[in-house]
């Protein structure tokens, strides 16, 4: 296990699974981790109507709560949006923005993903900004081009480490079953760290850089243990306890 740099994270990004039967699993994993020292922070992000439920199945525990994402305004005439001032009095205390499922469906920009990030940030939360590139682009040899973009126009200007987390999640890796080499990984996070040290000066040596994409209790000791993988964000497999404990115990 790379031991080096920042506290991991592991965050189970739930997207749009989750309903009041599926309370048992946070339940289950507080259980679980009960007595386990761990060298790593662990969050669920569950769908924003459940998240008060989950907050409250988890109080007492380490485990913190996140919101999937948010507008970056704190209120106003904004029809089916969430603030990250609600998502922060709903008990969480990091939000996703920019996830390639909300570039892909919902036309968001680096741009927009600034202003959410920038919202974030105002509200005291931490941003988990996601960056990634899709096959085409991997294929064409343009991987670290487009990270470096992606992060330029992402990262609000004056970023903190505690305020910001980078997650790479490569587009052709999530939901596919597929990952990247452990050498691609580790060469594209390095250029990450690189990036954000330009970007956010000493702030960037302690921002933590999480990878996700098809990550499973498998494959997990082997990514996490690249230089500069802080951690991992979590899909499927952070839907049932057992295999995001599986996940988790990486860092035990
Ligand atoms: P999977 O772990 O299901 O591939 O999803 C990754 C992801 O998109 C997390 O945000």
């Amino acid at each position: 296990m790379a031991s080096e740099g920042p506290r991991p994270l592991v965050a189970g990004n739930w997207k749009m699974n989750g309903s009041l039967t599926m309370l048992k699993e946070p339940r289950l994993l507080a259980a679980m981790l009960k007595d386990v020292r761990l060298k790593a922070d662990v969050m669920v992000c569950p769908p924003a109507i459940i998240l008060r439920r989950v907050k409250s199945v988890l109080k007492g525990t380490k485990i913190k709560v996140g919101g999937q994402d948010s507008h970056w305004n704190p209120s106003g005439a904004h029809t089916g949006d969430i603030s990250p001032e609600m998502l922060k009095e709903a008990g969480c205390s990091a939000i996703i923005v920019g996830h390639s499922e909300r570039r892909t469906n919902h036309g968001e920009t680096d741009e927009t993903i600034q202003k959410k990030a920038k919202g974030v940030q105002r509200a005291g939360l931490t941003a988990i900004i996601c960056i990634g590139e899709t096959l085409e682009e991997r294929k064409a040899g343009k991987t670290l081009e487009v990270v470096s973009r992606q992060l330029k126009g992402s990262v609000p200007e004056n970023s903190d480490a505690a305020h910001t987390v980078i997650a790479y999640e490569p587009v052709w890796a999530i939901g596919t079953g597929l990952t990247p080499t452990t050498a691609e990984v580790a060469e594209v996070h390095a250029h990450i760290r690189k990036e954000l040290a330009a970007i956010m000066g000493a702030e960037g040596t302690a921002t933590r850089i999480l990878y996700g994409g098809s990550v499973k209790p498998s494959n997990a000791a082997e990514l996490m243990s690249q230089p500069n993988v802080n951690g991992a964000l979590v899909g499927g497999a952070s839907l049932k306890a057992a295999d995001f404990l599986g996940i988790i115990k990486v860092y035990t």
